[in-house]
């Protein structure tokens, strides 16, 4: 079988902007095919440690080879949206020197028809991270109610034609249910007036579907919140987002966590309690020409790096 790849995105930058110890703990977030990890790993010194985590069981397989060839790798099974439970089982509670989250799916994800992440080759309608979990993409079409399949298409497609799309879908589900990619991505086609340029007329409906069926932006706010306690002083928390919905979730959290609690005027506190407890560094960071023109998953990603404060 040939192995799966997946092109890291922004590797230099990230993995620069990660590590502040080359023998510190590190958690890569989303291991992926380990293009990150492997970056990190090959910086680390003898007593560094990295975990891995991914939902994707594909990935964890890769994510568990590895470990069987470096001993200061580990992986873990499961969302991190849940990082401080994934951590206590292998005794890890905080000290992170750096977390990395480099979201959204893979290309092993995406180029496997059978995932049902792509709308251009045939497959089963099925959108799960973690396809042994939860409800597919299909199965939630069959059940969600006009409004809901609108207000996703909406919320998280940012469709202009959600409500048209959705009552197509409620339609021709009447007729026979909808199980693979291309009868969704026709059906969107049929239903959108008008084309934006370079870009297929069922992509904001699958990017919405796949936000919905792996709840992935309370994943992201879950695991935002967890990283102020888990990481020790100085340690840096580094997000690479792919749209605008989940980098506003991290501009909007790191700017929070920098100015401090909101607290009612005249409150007696001490200037540690009304401190911040992240301080942005540098700039939201873009790919270059040369990585956009050798790899074009990188033309949307943006990267935002924060260090922990005492
Ligand atoms: C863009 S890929 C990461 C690629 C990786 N950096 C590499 O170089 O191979 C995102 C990965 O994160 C995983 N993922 C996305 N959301 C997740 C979540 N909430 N919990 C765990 N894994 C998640 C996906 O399954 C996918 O494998």
């Amino acid at each position: 079988m040939i192995e799966q790849q997946h092109l890291p995105v922004l590797l230099e930058e990230s993995v620069h902007a990660l590590i502040v110890d080359p023998n510190g703990i590190y958690v890569d977030g989303t291991f992926g095919r380990g293009g990150h990890s492997r970056a990190i790993l090959a910086r680390l010194g003898d007593a560094g440690r990295l975990i891995g985590i991914d939902r994707d069981p594909e990935a964890v397989a890769a994510g568990d080879a590895l470990s069987r060839t470096d001993r200061r790798f580990s992986m873990l099974s499961g969302r991190f949206g849940s990082i401080s439970e994934l951590l206590s089982r292998i005794q890890v509670r905080g000290d992170l020197c750096g977390l990395l989250l480099d979201l959204g799916v893979s290309s092993p994800q995406l180029d496997t028809a059978e995932r049902g992440f792509s709308f251009s080759s045939e497959g089963p309608l099925d959108l799960r991270m973690d396809p042994t979990r939860g409800e597919s993409a299909a199965q939630w079409l069959a059940r969600a109610s006009e409004a809901e399949i609108a207000q996703v298409l909406r919320d998280f497609g940012e469709e202009r034609f959600a409500r048209r799309i959705a009552r197509n879908i409620v339609a021709e589900r009447g007729d026979s249910p909808l199980t693979t990619t291309t009868q969704l991505a026709a059906l969107v086609a049929r239903s959108v007036s008008t084309r934006e340029p370079g870009k297929h007329p069922a992509t904001r409906t699958f990017q919405a579907l796949r936000i919905r069926i792996n709840d992935e932006l309370d994943e992201i706010r879950d695991c935002l919140r967890q990283s102020c306690d888990l990481l020790a002083h100085t340690g840096r928390l580094v997000v690479i987002s792919f749209h605008s919905l989940e980098d506003r979730i991290v501009k909007r959290f790191m700017r929070a966590e920098a100015l401090g609690p909101v607290l009612p005027k005249g409150l007696p506190v001490t200037a540690e309690e009304s401190r911040g407890r992240l301080h942005v560094l540098g700039k939201p960071v873009r790919a270059s020409a040369a990585e956009v023109a050798s790899n074009p998953r990188a033309r949307s990603a943006i990267m935002r790096v924060a260090e922990r404060l005492p």
